[in-house]
């Protein structure tokens, strides 16, 4: 009992740095970024990384951990539990695919635009549609988790 909540407890703990993380940066850096600050904010972002893929790995590690614990196959089919697991599966994997996109092709490319003195709107924009993504499927992964806790 002590254990499942332990690895409860450090599973939501990922989704707040996660997903907290992100929100200050899609809503609070990125606008300044773009009226000038683009510089800082690749340096944000750049530094940002391991908080984040540590945070991701958390999320996935303990939610392996959670469908061990959802009890017998039969009663997981009958309540929905399995739909709505995989479901939230395909759209945590499909975040995480958008977010190494963001992390390791997006942030070097505004990092090399500001070192060379071009342009970094390119990436900004680029930079921002992924974080729109990744929020919503992380709000929807939010709520699909609550469901299949209470199934
Ligand atoms: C590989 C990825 C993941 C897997 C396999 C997974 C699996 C699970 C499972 C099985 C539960 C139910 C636990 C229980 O019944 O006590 C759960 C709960 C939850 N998950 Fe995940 N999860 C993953 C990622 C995520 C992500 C990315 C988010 C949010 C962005 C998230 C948010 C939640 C929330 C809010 C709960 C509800 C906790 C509760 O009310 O007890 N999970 N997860």
């Amino acid at each position: 009992m002590t254990l499942v909540l332990l690895v409860l407890w450090l599973h939501l703990l990922g989704v707040v740095v996660w997903v907290g993380g992100l929100m200050y940066q899609a809503h609070v850096l990125l606008p300044a970024a773009r009226r000038g600050g683009a510089a800082p904010f690749a340096e944000v972002l750049r530094r940002g990384r391991p908080v984040t893929w540590t945070a991701i790995a958390l999320v996935a590690l303990t939610g392996f951990y959670n469908v061990t614990r959802l009890g017998p196959l039969e009663r997981v089919l009958e309540s929905g539990a399995a739909l709505t697991l995989a479901l939230k599966f395909a759209l945590v994997l499909a975040a995480i695919a958008v977010s190494g996109q963001r992390d390791f092709a997006q942030v070097p490319r505004l990092a090399r635009a500001v070192a060379a003195g071009d342009d970094p709107r390119p990436a900004l924009s680029a930079i921002a549609w992924m974080d729109r993504v990744v929020l919503l499927l992380s709000v929807v992964s939010v709520y699909l988790g609550l469901a299949i806790a209470r199934a």
